[in-house]
């Protein structure tokens, strides 16, 4: 069981503590971003994109989401793990997503769920609440929406649909909120007006915490850089650079050498 809770997770916020989420998809990962020290990790659905290889989120399955959310749970001993409800899992009705909810916390020992919506999903996350399986919501861009709304990572700048989204997450009883492709100041007034945590990605500097896709920090994900995307590091070049020399010291003789053999 991860030291993090849902309560003290949730508490963050009137500390004035910034909470610091990534994402992780498998047991390695978790094991070195949990013991980095973050707030939490979410197995997002972004898995279908960044290990499945597909171009949206909508493919990936309730059983996918259980496979790796044991997984990270596995490497996971300090942060809060959230698993993101995949697309139709939960929109279908209350009761089918309480039934898939309940499969995550149950098979994988996950603290949370996430979905995607606001006014849209507030009967299933009050539906979920009063079942005991502590939701997070997220409003914003809601990349499980593309098919509705077209086009990928478009800021959003509807005040007074925002909010309300916002409000109806909380009033529904979420215990947090992605905010994802927000104008600033628009993130900033619903952080203000919200009781809950507000996490942002593209969503500005005054939410009460922050998110990123693992892969996509830590700069593995050659090509995708907008502009709110801060790349810490440049694993695609270290990744590659390392492979390279391998090949380059197996075809020369080089690698192994008496070092690394057994006499
Ligand atoms: O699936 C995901 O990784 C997410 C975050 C980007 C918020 O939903
Ligand atoms: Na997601």
């Amino acid at each position: 069981m991860s030291s993090m809770t849902v309560p003290k997770f949730a508490a963050a916020k009137q500390k004035g503590r910034k909470l610091a989420m990534l994402t992780a998809y498998d047991f390695t990962w978790a094991s070195i971003v949990d013991a980095a020290g973050v707030d939490a990790i979410l197995v997002g659905d972004t898995l279908g994109m960044v290990v499945q290889g597909n171009s949206t989120t909508l493919p990936v399955t309730i059983d996918e989401m259980i496979y790796h959310g044991k997984m990270v749970v596995r490497g996971t001993q300090n942060a809060l793990v959230i698993v993101d409800l995949p697309f139709l899992s939960y929109q279908i009705s209350p009761e089918q997503a309480i039934a898939n909810a309940g499969r995550i916390l149950k098979e994988t020992g996950a603290a949370a769920v996430k979905l995607e919506g606001g006014i849209s999903q507030a009967k299933t996350i009050a539906a979920l609440t009063n079942a005991d399986i502590p939701v997070m919501a997220h409003v914003g861009f809601k990349p499980q929406s593309i098919r509705a709304v077209g086009s990928m990572g478009k800021i959003q700048r509807d005040e007074d649909l925002l909010l309300a989204d916002a409000k109806a997450a909380e009033a529904a009883g979420a215990f947090g909120i992605v905010l994802e492709m927000i104008s600033s100041p628009i993130s900033a007034r619903i952080t203000k007006e919200l009781q809950i945590p507000t996490i942002g990605i593209g969503a500005g500097p005054e939410c009460d915490g922050q998110v990123l896709v693992l892969n996509d920090m830590l700069g593995l994900t050659e090509g995708f850089k907008p502009k709110f995307l801060k790349h810490y590091a440049n694993l695609h070049e270290i990744v590659t650079k390392s492979v390279q020399n391998y090949a380059n010291d197996v075809r020369e003789g080089t690698y192994p050498d008496a070092d690394h053999s057994h006499q």
